[in-house]
């Protein structure tokens, strides 16, 4: 029976006993966006659906499609971020950008790894992706909200 694909999306909140969970959402990865915060749980929740499969070695079907969710879902995003961060004049979009496209060749290269059967390989890099993605949230991200919040104060 097919698993039912939202019920996979793991978050803090729905904690599940038999599930591995490499990154836990926390309030200070909040950046004050609405709509962004909302992006960056599922991110996180993909991540995390990614490494369970991994751990729990689902089969390469599951991965795959995962991949291909997290992909899609990450130039979305990035692409949101993007059009705010031109929207409100930040100085910092060009090294932001640059950021966002390093994030995007690594799962690429991430991908082929492991449709190349290099799983460890691809499970490194996994483990890579998530520290950074936290790291670009917490840093970067939370920069564009402070600025972004000041500038809508100002015109407001
Ligand atoms: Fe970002």
């Amino acid at each position: 029976m097919p698993s039912d694909k939202r019920g996979r999306m793991k978050t803090s909140e729905q904690p599940g006993a038999a599930h591995m969970y490499l990154i836990t959402w926390n309030a200070r990865y909040a950046i004050g966006i609405e709509e962004i915060d909302d992006h960056h749980r599922h991110l996180v929740a993909l991540l995390n659906t990614i490494y369970d499969d991994f751990v729990n070695q689902a089969p390469n079907r599951n991965l795959a499609n995962v991949f291909a969710e997290l992909a899609s879902y990450t130039q979305y995003h990035f692409s949101a971020e993007e059009s705010l961060m031109r929207a409100y004049g930040y100085p910092g979009y060009g090294l932001h950008k640059v950021r966002h496209d390093q994030f995007v060749e690594r799962l690429e290269t991430m991908r082929e790894q492991f449709c190349n059967g290099r799983r460890q390989m691809s499970f490194d890099l996994l483990t890579f992706l998530n520290t950074w993605l936290l790291s670009h949230i917490l840093d970067a991200d939370a920069d564009m909200g402070r600025f972004i919040a000041s500038n809508h104060r100002m015109t407001a």
